[in-house]
C-alpha cells in the first residue's frame, strides 16, 4: 500500500460540515493522509503521523481544494465556431441551431480525430484543476455517430451523457416526431454501452417538454438516469419535468418561474448553472440568489462546447459567478466541488473528508479567494486524481 501524507497545508478546504460548521469545512495548518487512492485521515498539521511513509507533499503554506467536479461538458466534436463568437459579439443573438454546423463536421470526423480532441481538453480542464468531468454526446446525431460519440467520451471519463436529442437534425426537419422515434429506439440501443446518463435539450429551437418526457422515460426504462437541459432560452416546463423525473441535475435554468424555484426546492434535483454559456453568448445571467434563498442545490459547470461556451476553465467559472452572480467566493467553490459531485450523485469526490478519492488541487497562493479575485491566472500548481499527481 502506498501512503501519502500532505503536509503544511495553510488552508484547506473539505467540504464537510462537521469540521467548521461551514459549508467549506475549512482547517488552517493542516495535513491528510492518502493511502492508495483515499483519503484516510484529515487534522491538524502538527497531529500528523509521519509512520510508513512512502511520499510526502510539502504544500509549504499553500491552499489545498478539493478537485473540481465539472458535472456538464460537451468535449466530443470536431472544428470550431469562433465565426460564429465573432458574429455574436457584433450583436448576433445565439441560436440553437448553431448546432448543425458542428454536426456535419463531426460526422465526417475519424473516431481518431474526435478522441484526440476530446482528449486535449479534458486535459485543459485538468491543468485548471478539474478532476471528474461529465461529457456528453448530441454532435453525431445518426445512429452510428452517436454511437461512436459516446465510445470516445467513455475512454475519458465514466460520467459519460446520451444527448441524442440535442437538436432535430437537419434531414429531420420536416418530421421531428421520426427523430424522437430514432432516439427512443435504434439510437439509444446503440448508446446503452457507453452511456450513464440521458439527456435532453428541452428548449426553444430544439425539443419540447412532451418529447422530453418520452426521450428521458425510454432512456430510464433502460437503466439510464436523467438530467436536462432546461429554461436557458425561454421559460418552458423543463425543470418541472425534470424534478417530475427525479433528475440529478435541470442545467442552464435561466428563465424560472416561481414554481420551478418551489418544485426545485422541495427536490433532490440540482440546479447547475452554467455562466460560460451567459458570458460567451452575452445573455443574461440566472438569478442564482433566488435559487439559494429557496434553498435549491446550485452546482457550476463549465458547459465546455463549440457553440456557447468554449472553455475548460473552472477557475474562470468561479471568477464569473463571483463578479457578475453574485456568488460568494464561498458558495462558488462549494458548488463547483460538492455541487457538482451532487448534480451527479457522487458521494466520493467534491470534498475531502476521511474516505473521499484523493482529488484535490494545492494552489499557487494562500487561499482560494484568489480564484475569483485574481481572474484569468494560473493559480493551479498540482492536481491529484485517484491519489496520483496529474499535473
Ligand atoms: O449547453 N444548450 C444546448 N447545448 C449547448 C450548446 C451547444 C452548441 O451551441 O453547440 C449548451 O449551451
Ligand atoms: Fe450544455
Amino acid at each position: 500500500m502506498s501512503r501519502t501524507l500532505v503536509v503544511n497545508i495553510g488552508l484547506l478546504v473539505t467540504n464537510d460540515l462537521s469540521v467548521d460548521g461551514g459549508p467549506l469545512g475549512v482547517i488552517e495548518n493542516a495535513a491528510f493522509i492518502v493511502e492508495d487512492e483515499i483519503v484516510t485521515w484529515v487534522g491538524a498539521n502538527g497531529d500528523v503521523s509521519h509512520k510508513d511513509v512512502s511520499n510526502t507533499v510539502d504544500a509549504h503554506g499553500r491552499c489545498v481544494i478539493p478537485g473540481f467536479v465539472d458535472s456538464h461538458s460537451h468535449l466530443v466534436f470536431a472544428g470550431d465556431r469562433s465565426a460564429e463568437f465573432r458574429a455574436r459579439m457584433q450583436g448576433e443573438p445565439y441560436a440553437a441551431g448553431g448546432i448543425n454546423y458542428t454536426v456535419e463536421l463531426t460526422r465526417a470526423a475519424s473516431n481518431g480525430d474526435l478522441l484526440a480532441s476530446a482528449r486535449r481538453l479534458f486535459a485543459e480542464a485538468t491543468a485548471s484543476g478539474t478532476t471528474t468531468m461529465e461529457t456528453k454526446s448530441g454532435y453525431g446525431l445518426t445512429v452510428d455517430d452517436e454511437a461512436r460519440s459516446l465510445a470516445v467520451a467513455k475512454q475519458i471519463t465514466d460520467e459519460t451523457t446520451f444527448l441524442g436529442a440535442h437538436i432535430v437534425p437537419k434531414e429531420f426537419k420536416s418530421s421531428p416526431e421520426d427523430y424522437v422515434d430514432l432516439v427512443c429506439g435504434p439510437m439509444l440501443d446503440a448508446a446503452l454501452p457507453n452511456s450513464k446518463w440521458i439527456d435532453v435539450f428541452c428548449d426553444k429551437g430544439a425539443f419540447t417538454a412532451d418529447q422530453a418526457r418520452r426521450i428521458l422515460s425510454a432512456g430510464m426504462a433502460k437503466g439510464l438516469l436523467p438530467r436536462l437541459h432546461a429554461n436557458q432560452l425561454e421559460p418552458g416546463e423543463g425543470v418541472q419535468l425534470g424534478v417530475e423525473l427525479g433528475a440529478a441535475s435541470v442545467d442552464h435554468v435561466s428563465h424560472l418561474s416561481d414554481a420551478d424555484v418551489a418544485a426545485l426546492s422541495k427536490s433532490k434535483t440540482v440546479a447547475t448553472l452554467l455562466p460560460g454559456a451567459e458570458f460567451s453568448t452575452r445573455s443574461a445571467y440566472p438569478d442564482a440568489r433566488r435559487l439559494f434563498e429557496a434553498g435549491v442545490t446550485v452546482a457550476l459547470a463549465s458547459d465546455c462546447n463549440p457553440g456557447s461556451s468554449y472553455t475548460t476553465s473552472m477557475p474562470f467559472v468561479i471568477a464569473v459567478a463571483v463578479r457578475d452572480m453574485y456568488f460568494s467566493p464561498e458558495q462558488a467553490l462549494w458548488s463547483a466541488t460538492k455541487g457538482g459531485a451532487q448534480a451527479l450523485r457522487r458521494t466520493d469526490v467534491g470534498h475531502l473528508g476521511k474516505g473521499a478519492s484523493a482529488d484535490f488541487s494545492i494552489l499557487g497562493t494562500h487561499t482560494y479567494m484568489h480564484l475569483a479575485y485574481r481572474p484569468g491566472v494560473q493559480l493551479i500548481d498540482e492536481v491529484w486524481r485517484h491519489g496520483v499527481r496529474v499535473k
